[in-house]
């Protein structure tokens, strides 16, 4: 089996993780999480997303989370904008990138940011040229790309054309969301199939939900179409406040475990990362879904080391 020698993980539990828990998290714990996680070898890190407190007030303290975590050279800090009014107060704690978001379908667009998929595109124009300016790295998430709560199935052609008009705009990167975990391996390898006719294999990455238990096996369809930057969440928990249904993205520790057994590095220290998940579960109270964190045997590529 053809793979690349690489991936790139990007950890989203701090921010999609902890933005759908109803128990109340503290700054304190966030901030631990996020410096445990960069400990743990992750090198791009989400900690927070600046919306509006209204809609999803466990991200509410994201301004301090952000001022107050130890950075660590060589690690990207990332933070979700929707406005300029996020944009600035991210900018404000420093973040290294930053995450901007539409959903391709027009309902969930009106739920999650009260605008449709055009309106929000053109406010972020002015967001771009600000972190251009600014020097700060600019990924774009195409949400709903798979499948919408609410309008159901997304034409292929209506993700493709939101991913290009984003790269046009001035983004660095392009993520495919499956916000609501509804992918399977034949749609990823065709939507990706299809975007690679137009953009390089480096400006695209894959964010997946394992709400049918298939995320592992869309990140292994995108892993041979040449696709490596993949987005995880620690134990797995996580979910969208705006889209009904979804579960936790693909766990982090399960994602690097799988990519590490098949000789694609990550430079992610899973047993770092078991211990970071078992933290989070005394956190939420609650057991996470990951499965490698309750697996007796060593993983081979420990072995091998
Ligand atoms: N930070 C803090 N407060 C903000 C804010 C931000 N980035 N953006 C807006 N607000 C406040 C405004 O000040 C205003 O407060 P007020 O009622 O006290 O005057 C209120 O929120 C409404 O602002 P408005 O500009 O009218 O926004 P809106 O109601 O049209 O909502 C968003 C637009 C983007 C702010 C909102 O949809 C949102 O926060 N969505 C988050 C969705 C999300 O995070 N989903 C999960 C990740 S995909
Ligand atoms: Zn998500």
């Amino acid at each position: 089996m053809k793979l690349p020698k690489t991936a790139k993980i990007h950890e989203v539990g701090p921010r999609d993780g902890l933005q759908n828990e109803k128990a109340p998290v503290s700054t304190t714990d966030k901030i631990a999480l996020v410096n445990a996680l960069a400990q743990a070898g992750l090198t791009s890190i989400e900690y927070g997303s600046f919306v509006s407190p209204k809609w999803v007030p466990q991200m509410a303290d994201s301004d301090e989370v952000g001022r107050l975590i130890t950075r660590l050279p060589g690690i990207s800090y990332q933070a979700l904008v929707m406005n300029m009014k996020g944009y600035e107060r991210a900018k404000a704690t420093g973040m290294d990138s930053v995450n901007i978001v539409t959903g391709v379908s027009e309902t969930f667009n009106r739920k999650n940011m009260n605008a449709g998929v055009d309106e929000s595109l053109e406010n972020y124009r002015p967001i771009i040229a600000q972190a251009r300016q600014d020097g700060i790295q600019i990924t774009a998430y195409v949400s709903t790309a798979f499948g919408c709560p609410y309008e159901g199935e997304i034409l292929f052609a209506n993700v493709l054309e939101v991913s290009r008009k984003f790269l046009t705009m001035g983004a660095d990167e392009v993520i495919l969301s499956d916000t609501i975990g509804c992918a399977h391996p034949k749609q990823v390898s065709e939507l990706l199939a299809m975007h690679l006719e137009h953009i390089p294999v480096d400006k695209l990455g894959v964010h997946f939900h394992d709400t049918r238990g298939l995320a592992l096996a869309n990140v292994l369809a995108a892993l041979q179409l040449g696709v490596n930057r993949f987005d995880g969440s620690v134990g797995g928990m996580g979910g969208c406040p705006f889209a009904p249904g979804a579960q936790g993205n693909v766990c982090t520790e399960d994602l690097v475990f799988m990519l590490e057994e098949m000789g694609v590095e990550t430079g992610v220290n899973v047993p770092a990362l078991i211990e970071v998940s078992r933290t989070v579960e005394g956190l939420l109270g609650r057991a996470l879904p990951g499965h490698i964190k309750s697996a007796k045997h060593k993983p081979s590529y420990l072995e091998r080391k």
